[in-house]
Parts: structure tokens; sequence; C-alpha cells
């Protein structure tokens, strides 16, 4: 059964999804079950993936990686979204981007988890 908020991927494919209403299906892509993508949550490579937060005065700025996250054609931020008391900001990137986003928030809302999807790392998250 899909998760509720999983993201999926297809190996076969590459195919990424994200469940927004789980409705007790499986997910399936290119004839095999998609497979659910842990957030990973601690360094490990040379790249740098995980969200770095700074508050603004008009809300918050995410960047990827405390080391820019390369952003090549073969290897780039897809996404990032923060999620807010019940509210997801989400901004999508292409290659050539700068791996960042500034969302605007009230000032009493705070962030809860930030998560970032890296075509060829997946997916990481930071709980705040
Ligand atoms: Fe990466």
């Amino acid at each position: 059964m899909a998760e509720l908020y999983g993201v999926y991927k297809c190996n076969v494919c590459g195919n990424v999804v994200k469940v927004n209403l789980a409705g007790g299906g499986n997910l399936f892509c290119c004839g095999q079950p998609m497979v659910l993508q842990r957030p990973k949550t601690a360094e490990g490579g040379k790249e740098k993936h995980l969200p770095v937060l700074e508050r603004t005065p008009e809300g918050v700025k995410v960047k990827v990686g405390s080391v820019p996250h390369p952003m090549e054609k073969d290897h780039y931020i897809v996404w990032l979204e923060v999620e807010v008391d019940g509210c997801c900001y989400q901004r999508f990137f292409k290659p050539g981007d700068e791996p960042s986003a500034e969302f605007l928030l009230k000032s009493e809302w705070q962030p809860k988890v930030v998560r970032e999807y890296c075509n060829v790392h997946g997916l990481w998250e930071q709980r705040l």
C-alpha cells in the first residue's frame, strides 16, 4: 500500500511520483512495483545534499548543501520542499539553476521538514 507523502521511483524508467492522497493500492510502473525512497538524513559523499535553512525577515531561504550541490545536466537537484503547519511549499529546478529557494512565511510559522530530491542520489530530508 502506498504511503501518504511517500516518494516512489521506478527503477526501470526513472519516473518519480509523490503520493498526495493514499488510496490503498500499490504503485507500478514499467510492469514492476515502484520503490519507496527512504530519505537520507546524514551526509556521506563528496557532494552535500542536506538542506540548509536560514530564516529571513519575510520567511525562509533554503539552500541545498552546505557546499552548493552541482546543477549539471546529468546531476542536479530536481525539487525541494518545505513543510509548514499543514502547507507544503515546493520549488522545481532545472540544470543551471541555483539550488536554493526562498518562501514567504508568516513569522509565527515554523518549518517542520525540508526535503529535496537529487536525480542521482535520491531523497534527502532535514527534520527541524
Ligand atoms: Fe547529488
